[in-house]
């Protein structure tokens, strides 16, 4: 036993008394005026312990609140007496009388402000070695310890409060979508691997040595078969599991709200999808969100925000600088153009006073994402100022004012590049603006989806086309007729819920035809046997009477993060990993005995 173990700190209390027959009147968030003259039995955790000449005040905490318990050795000498050894998170249970605070000693901030129970008895349930930080929610903790001890963690209010959000969310979630018809349906964790673009979690199969279950990326084949069997409104509160690099956003396993609709076009389940947020921010945090969402395809985000997840809660759009590069003197801008790339712009409003070391942060942060250079050009009641303006003309001025609404006071900046590259480093800069100009308001509330993505991306690596939402999403009819003529060319049925810049549901329209699937297949270089083995049983169900269908699935934690205003999804999951993808607090993952290994046929290399 360490030395700091509660029963060696506190020899009298190595034996905790018992519960008995006890039973808890009230919990600690409760108490008030009205209960004055009650006799309660409250139980829960020391949350501060203070002596004031010879009087002991104890502030008794669980998950509703506080309670002020006054051990007056006046009033009851034993029980004062063995309050003398309560510290910080001992558990305890009293029984005492509510009576009014001492005027002066009231605290109108806690609903039990206006009373103190006088204690007649106390039972000490359990000691509490010194905890490692306090919990109260003023201390910055660093994440390690909070995760490390995550048990303690989660007593703080702050944690508490995110929980009980999460929990409001799974309500509001079940109620609204079963007033919908929509069914609850459990799938499994233990598959043959559903591709999601991330790496598979394995489970090696230990009465089928060799052989391994992947972790579901998503129910996504499931679901698309239970539209097959005739369930046409599915959902599911569902764990996924992805091992990928993880942010402040992603963790291995995550939670998502996970929705099926047959007989349904894009339109149908946008709407669906946007009731339900709609509701559960109404119910969750009390917030109207707009009605509808407004609706960019994926080409007009990645033309205005460079991004397929903009923020709308501010302007700086990205302005097409090509005519005015056009009619300038400038061979870099040229070139680039002559070589079908792009010279676009954004107007940081106002940003004509920023002093050169913070223009130049700004070149340098264009050029961590990519960006061969960053030209920048004040512009100033004498006109436009910089080291490139004298290749402007003044018609190419002109235009470059018109082209980006420019006025004395701007800072206008502008990347010349491929689009890719261009959206890339201005979507980037975007937002680095903002944030610099302090634009984004966290109360404030911009969805919007996006459709119109392109079904297909190129992976260089691998040297062939992948899906960029999934294989079983349907092309855009209109777009079909490209597919082997210009497979880049093709948009997919598919749409993006996006909240504040945040990605917060994503889904599509699927394909229901076999021969279609199967095209799609060798469209994503995999081969009739590859596909046979791996999505055999989808192919042959698609054949036994398929119904058009299609859905979407929220990821839930980030959208529990946002409504509870924290910036990482690890502050709203009660256990999460760490970004290295470990579990703190019980050392997972771990090794594992050697038989087994034995028994699951695995030798370690
Ligand atoms: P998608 O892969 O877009 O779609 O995932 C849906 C939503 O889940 C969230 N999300 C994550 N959240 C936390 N950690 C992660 N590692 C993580 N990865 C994704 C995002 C995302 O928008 N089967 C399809 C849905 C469909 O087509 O119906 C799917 O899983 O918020």
């Amino acid at each position: 036993m360490s030395s700091d173990s509660p029963s060696e700190q506190h020899p009298d209390v190595l034996s905790p008394d018992l519960l008995g027959d006890w039973q808890r009147s009230h919990d600690c968030g409760s108490l008030t005026d009205a209960d004055l003259g009650a006799q309660v039995t409250l139980m829960g955790w020391v949350a501060t312990r203070r002596d004031h000449g010879g009087v002991i005040f104890v502030d008794l905490r669980d998950r509703y609140g506080l309670t002020q318990v006054v051990f007056n050795p006046q009033h009851n000498v034993v029980a004062h007496d063995r309050a003398d050894v309560l510290r910080s998170e001992f558990v305890i249970a009293i029984r005492g009388s509510v009576e009014s605070r001492p005027q002066g000693m009231t605290n109108p901030r806690l609903t039990t402000g206006m009373i103190e129970v006088n204690c007649d008895e106390i039972r000490i349930l359990n000691p509490a070695r010194p905890i490692p930080f306090q919990l109260d929610d003023s201390q910055d903790l660093g994440e390690e310890i909070r995760l490390r001890y995550r048990y303690l963690d989660l007593r703080r209010e702050r944690m508490q409060r995110n929980l009980a959000l999460r929990h409001k969310a799974y309500q509001s979630t079940r109620g609204h979508l079963d007033g919908q018809s929509f069914l609850e349906v459990e799938t499994p964790f233990l598959i043959r691997s559903t591709p999601e673009g991330a790496r598979d979690f394995l489970v090696p199969s230990r009465v089928h040595p060799g052989q391994f279950f992947a972790l579901p990326q998503s129910p996504q084949t499931y679901k698309q078969l239970l539209m097959i069997s005739g369930y046409d409104r599915y959902f599911q509160i569902v764990k996924c599991f992805r091992d990928e690099d993880l942010r402040a956003d992603r963790q291995p396993e995550f939670t998502q709200i996970d929705i099926e609709m047959s007989f349904v076009d894009e339109n149908q389940i946008m709407r669906m999808a946007e009731d339900l947020t709609r509701k559960i921010f109404a119910d969750v945090i009390g917030t109207d969100l707009p009605n509808p969402f407004p609706r960019l395809t994926w080409a007009q985000a990645m033309d205005r925000y460079g991004s397929d997840k903009p923020d709308l809660r501010f302007g700086l759009e990205l302005r097409d600088a090509a005519q005015a590069a056009r009619a300038s003197d400038y061979k870099i801008f040229q070139g680039v153009l002559e070589n079908g790339g792009q010279v676009k712009g954004i107007n940081a409003k106002g940003c004509s006073k920023f002093p050169r070391s913070q223009v130049d942060s700004l070149v340098a942060f264009a050029q961590e994402y990519g960006a061969k250079g960053l030209s920048w050009i004040k512009h100033t009641d004498a006109g436009l100022e910089s080291s490139i303006v004298k290749f402007f003309p003044p018609t190419s001025q002109a235009l470059l004012i018109e082209a980006l609404e420019s006025e004395p006071g701007d800072l206008l900046l502008l990347v010349a590049d491929q689009p890719a590259m261009v959206a890339r480093v201005l979507g980037a800069l975007r937002l680095e603006l903002a944030k610099r100009l302090d634009l984004l308001s966290p109360g404030d509330w911009k969805p919007l989806w996006v459709n119109e993505f392109p079904l297909l991306e190129f992976d260089e690596e691998d040297n062939r086309y992948v899906a960029m939402h999934h294989p079983f999403t349907s092309p855009l009819e209109s777009d079909i007729e490209a597919l082997q003529s210009d497979p880049a060319s093709v948009r997919a049925r598919a749409y993006d819920l996006v909240l504040n810049g945040a990605e917060v549901a994503g889904g599509s329209i699927r394909i229901h035809q076999s021969l279609v699937q199967s095209r799609m297949f060798e469209l994503l270089s995999i081969g009739p046997e590859e596909a046979r083995a791996k999505f055999g049983f989808l192919l042959d169900a698609l054949e036994y009477g398929a119904p058009p269908h299609g859905g979407i699935a929220f990821g839930f934690d980030r959208l529990i993060a946002m409504m509870a205003g924290e910036d990482s999804i690890r502050d709203v999951i009660a256990f999460p990993k760490t970004n290295r993808a470990v579990g703190l607090m019980e050392n997972a993952p771990g090794t594992v005995d050697e038989h087994q290994l034995r028994e699951l046929g695995i030798r370690l290399r």
